[in-house]
């Protein structure tokens, strides 16, 4: 199989950083190039600080929204690609953009010298309009004190479900990206139970609410989808992030060998299936959200 970038597959990372930028129209042509190259200069600098410092665990993918893919790709590959488009009346909101760069490890530092080097590598082809910091809380819990990943496919499962198996996507992965901000004054007044109940799962020791117990609502309620009785999987690589002081929440990102597994979550969540809209939303809301495709590594050096 074509290899995946290095940065889908890996679990427990300790921290990321998620880079969201346009590419500058007035120059696409000229810059398009400069968009090429910068890929594989960034996956230079990537392949130098994994051997200096192979303990940090560092990945990292760089993927395409579908305007810039079609340009890259000469309309090839990547089928189920589109922008986002807002769902649930505004609820959440659309933000697509042309790049995301998605770096993960053990180590911020090594993270952060990565990002100057994707800087480096794009150089004015591209306008950064956000650039989040993640760290993984304490016991891998979302700000809410909830654990956050433990359905997550694990091991040997995760490349059947993250990674496209065969066709000319191959070792290719659809993206989404939806940075939510929390509002923990209003969670943390709602008691345990309440806030148990919006899950779906128990707060301190993680356990799944019964099937009888699981509110419609509730966000596994809302996610935990079957299709012709398969479970409609996805990997999340999201973690939290902001100041103590200013915005923090969760910047979700989850990749997939379809499209279509995450967008069908999305719909239920925002109500656009059936009309319900997940309890989660009562104290966070997503301020962004794009799809994108990440090419396997050596179709991405090759664009
Ligand atoms: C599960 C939190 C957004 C998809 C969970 C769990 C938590 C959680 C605590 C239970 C533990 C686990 O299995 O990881 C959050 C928070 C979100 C958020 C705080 C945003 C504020 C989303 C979005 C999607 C999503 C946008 C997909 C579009 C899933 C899936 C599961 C899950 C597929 C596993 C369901 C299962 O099979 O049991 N999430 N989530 N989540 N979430 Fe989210
Ligand atoms: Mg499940």
């Amino acid at each position: 199989m074509a290899q995946a970038q290095s940065g889908i597959l890996p679990e427990h990372c300790r921290f990321g950083i998620f880079i969201e930028a346009k590419v500058i129209e007035a120059k696409a042509g000229r810059d398009l190039e400069q968009i090429r190259n910068g890929c594989k200069q960034f996956v230079s600098a990537l392949n130098d600080l994994q051997q200096k410092f192979p303990e940090a665990a560092l990945g990292a993918v760089v993927s395409f929204g579908s305007d810039l893919w079609k340009s890259l790709s000469a309309g090839q590959g990547a089928e189920e690609l589109k922008p986002f488009k807002p769902l649930g009346n505004g609820l959440a909101p659309a933000t697509q953009r042309d790049m995301l760069i998605h770096i993960l490890s053990q180590r911020h530092d090594i993270n952060f010298t990565l990002a100057q080097a994707a800087l480096k590598a794009f150089g004015d082809a591209i306008n950064v309009d956000e650039e989040t910091h993640g760290f993984r809380w304490t016991e891998e819990r979302d700000l809410s004190g909830f654990v956050d990943g433990t359905e997550n496919p694990t091991g040997d499962a995760r490349p059947g479900v993250g990674i496209i198996p065969t066709g000319q996507d191959a070792g290719g992965s659809y993206v989404m990206v939806q940075r939510y901000v929390h509002n923990l004054d209003v969670w943390n007044t709602m008691p345990v139970k309440a806030q148990e109940n919006a899950m779906g799962r128990t707060k301190v020791d993680n356990e799944e609410l019964p099937s009888d117990k699981r509110q419609p609502t509730s966000h596994l309620g809302r996610v935990d989808l079957k299709e012709d009785g398969a479970g409609l999987k996805i990997i999340r690589q999201s973690l939290p992030y902001g100041t103590a002081s200013g915005d923090h929440g969760l910047f979700f990102i989850a990749y997939c060998a379809r499209l279509h597994n995450i967008e069908q979550q999305l719909l239920s969540m925002f109500g656009e299936a059936d009309g319900k809209t997940d309890q989660l939303l009562r104290f966070s809301k997503p301020v962004t959200g794009s799809y994108y495709f990440a090419p396997s590594l050596d179709k991405l050096l090759s664009l």
